[in-house]
């Protein structure tokens, strides 16, 4: 791992730390390298009315935004389990707003990266900001 993505991930990991998750105990940690080197985390919070709960994603895309940044150039994004734990179709669709089609998304659990996408494998044939451009 490079020292940049190794930050990430121990970034990712710190955040997965913090998550608010009473209802599935399923631990969701995202961090997110900005176009200007600065890292953005952000874990999942939940909520007892369920479908108003957060993800890991969107909590470190919100992070990010106030910060001032826009471009996503690197993600990691750590879950629990022994599956792997993918973006959900909706974080997908998130992270494509602010990331290049080339962008790497790293998947990790704790003991580091288990496997790496593209934003564009992640979503194919994505509908992004620049559908509504021209
Ligand atoms: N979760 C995330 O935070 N990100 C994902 O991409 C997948 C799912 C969270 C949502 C919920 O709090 C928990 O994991 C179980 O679905």
């Amino acid at each position: 791992m490079t020292p940049a993505l190794q930050a990430l991930f121990e970034a990712a990991k710190a955040a997965q730390a913090r998550a608010y998750v009473p209802y599935s105990r399923f631990r969701v940690g995202a961090a997110l390298r900005a176009a200007d080197g600065t890292i953005h985390a952000g874990c999942n919070v939940e909520n007892a009315a369920y479908p108003v709960g957060n993800c890991a994603e969107a909590s470190a895309i919100a992070a990010m935004i106030l910060a001032g940044q826009t471009r996503i150039v690197e993600a990691v994004v750590i879950g629990g389990g022994t599956e792997l734990c993918t973006p959900c179709g909706g974080c997908r669709q998130r992270l494509r707003e602010f990331a290049a089609l080339d962008v790497m998304v790293h998947v990790a659990d704790r003991d580091g990266i288990r496997r790496s996408f593209t934003v564009d494998e992640l979503l194919p044939a994505s509908f992004g900001p620049d559908n509504l451009a021209g």
